[in-house]
């Protein structure tokens, strides 16, 4: 793990956003600034943090961990299911393939957790038993293990992700059944390789989200995959104990954040209250140990200013166009 100063340094210098020269179109999402180019997309992931919907402030280093993630994961599973990374030119940076995103995105969730308004958990709490088709049964227990790892679709493109079953996606015209079904185990046999992978990492995928594309007419991966942002995890050598004691998993995703927000009545209406440096601080470590646990790798960084790294670094790899 880097050094405490290192890291309180960029508390000052966050890459907050990128305004890249000659780079092409910019299309700004929460998280990542996307420059098109004919065919492709350079996707930046800055430090911006987002939860309920809301970009809620910066976390040093976190475009670096989940850029490097995905990156990681991409090339760990590009045998299980073809994905839309062509170059990674900088530790922030993916240039990918353009392709026409799904309308909807897929969650898969092996366990019932979570304190969002889409979360399993939330959900089933206030007496939902049919969530996106998957029938539930009474008498579940937060953070329990389902009996097999569900899919709980929702809407993209709208102004905020609407949980859907298969049969609405159907019945609203937003997808053919083919097109539902092939994806859907897609994302069922990468979780599938999540979870044993972590496992052997001693820790548990718990949940995830996958944005799926369409190229030349070939369903391909987008996004990102297996990340802290797109994925719950929790250490897996305590959580038989926790889950009996009722006490919360010990975890590295972004829920800290999450739960620090919800624990201050923030769970995305209205102004969101500021984040402390030492809550940022915390953040930043725990999406850094993310990182080296999952990867098994140092995570290394270098000193430049970010954002002129990363447009020296797209400039020497032919990105820039006249
Ligand atoms: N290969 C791809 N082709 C087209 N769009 C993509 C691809 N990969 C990711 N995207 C889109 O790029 C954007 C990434 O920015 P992000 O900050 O994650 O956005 P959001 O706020 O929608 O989560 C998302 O809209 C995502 O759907
Ligand atoms: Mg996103």
């Amino acid at each position: 793990m880097m050094s405490e100063v290192r890291l309180r340094k960029e508390l000052q210098s966050p890459l907050r956003e990128t305004n890249l020269a000659g780079m092409g179109e910019r299309e700004t999402g929460k998280v990542r600034d996307s420059y098109k180019q004919p065919g492709k997309r350079i996707l930046v992931t800055t430090d911006r943090i987002s939860a309920f919907d809301c970009i809620l402030g910066t976390i040093p280093f976190k475009g670096q961990v989940l850029n490097q993630l995905a990156a990681f994961w991409f090339e760990q599973t590009r045998a299980i299911a073809p994905n839309h990374v062509l170059d990674v030119p900088d530790p922030n940076v993916m240039v990918v393939a353009e392709c026409e995103q799904l309308p909807i995105e897929l969650i898969v969730r092996g366990y019932i957790t979570g304190v969002t308004k889409t979360s399993l958990w939330y959900n089933y709490e206030r007496g939902i038993r049919n969530y996106c088709g998957n029938l539930l049964p009474d008498g579940l227990r937060k953070d329990q293990k389902l009996p097999r790892p569900i899919l709980t679709p929702t809407t993209k493109l709208e102004a905020h992700d609407r949980p859907i079953s298969r049969e609405e996606a159907l019945a609203e015209g937003l997808i053919t059944a083919e097109l539902f079904d092939a994806a859907g185990e897609m994302c069922l046999r990468l979780f599938d390789f999540g979870v044993r992978y972590a496992a052997a990492r001693g820790l548990i995928l718990v949940d995830t989200k996958y944005e799926l594309g369409r190229r030349n007419g070939q369903l391909i991966v987008s996004d990102e995959i297996h990340t802290p942002d797109s994925s719950r995890y929790w250490f897996a050598d305590t959580y038989a104990t926790l889950f009996a004691q009722g006490a919360d998993q010990r975890k590295i995703d972004k829920e800290y954040v999450r739960e620090w927000f919800a624990a201050r009545g923030f769970r995305g209406e209205g102004v969101p209250p500021p984040m402390p440096d030492d809550v940022r601080l915390e953040a930043a470590r725990r999406y850094i140990q993310s990182y080296e646990t999952i990867t098994g790798r140092e995570f290394v960084v270098t000193d430049e200013p970010v954002e002129e790294r990363i447009a020296a670094n797209l400039q020497k790899k032919g990105y820039l166009q006249k």
